[in-house]
């Protein structure tokens, strides 16, 4: 059963409240440190976009969270495995109610459109099951070179690059939710 904790996104302060600081929470998981960078970046750009509005953002290893803290808005991302959400974090943004959702992935710019589809389709059900008002899917980087039999499977170019994520775009989507999270101050 789908468990939303009531009043956890875009909390209006009590009237005592109304001086604190609101908070912003990334949440992700990172096996190689891609979604860690990312949630870093977002959150960094979030900090000087909204800090002279009195919100903060901090990014949150998903499996460190202690989850007592009421954050304004909730973030979460993590990467693509086995073309789908990395199951943890996949679970976790199932049962929230977020803000955003965003994923990093190496395939997804190259491989061939029908897996591009199902990469972009599965980040975008999780971000709608959270209520999410915007979801996006960067590049990712990879260990080791993808073999042969792989890069026939998936349709990627023989020159293939070790990393696929532009932290331009990253940078260019913390402008679109700094601009959204600002018009609901
Ligand atoms: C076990 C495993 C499975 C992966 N499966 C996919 C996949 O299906 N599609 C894809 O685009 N990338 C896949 N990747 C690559 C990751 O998306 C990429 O390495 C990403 O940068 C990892 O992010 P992280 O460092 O935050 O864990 C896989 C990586 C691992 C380790």
């Amino acid at each position: 059963m789908r468990t939303v904790r009531a009043g956890r996104s875009f909390r209006k302060p009590e009237a005592s409240q109304e001086q604190e600081m609101k908070t912003i929470e990334i949440v992700y998981a990172s096996k190689t440190g891609t979604s860690k960078d990312v949630a870093r970046r977002i959150a960094e750009n979030l900090n000087s976009a909204l800090k002279p509005a009195e919100i903060q953002a901090e990014s949150v290893e998903l499996s460190g969270r202690n989850g007592d803290s009421t954050p304004w808005a909730v973030i979460a991302g993590g990467p693509i495995n086995g073309m789908r959400l990395r199951q943890d974090i996949g679970n976790f943004i199932d049962g929230e109610q977020l803000f955003a959702v965003f994923s990093v992935s190496y395939l997804v710019k190259h491989a061939r459109k029908m897996w591009q589809k199902s990469i972009t389709r599965n980040v975008a059900e999780h971000a709608s099951r959270a209520g999410a008002e915007t979801y996006r899917v960067f590049g990712g980087r990879a260990e080791s070179a993808m073999p042969g039999f792989a890069r026939f499977l998936f349709g990627l170019p023989a020159d293939m690059p070790m990393e696929t994520l532009d932290m331009s775009e990253v940078d260019e989507w913390s402008g679109e939710l700094a601009e959204k999270l600002r018009s609901r101050i």
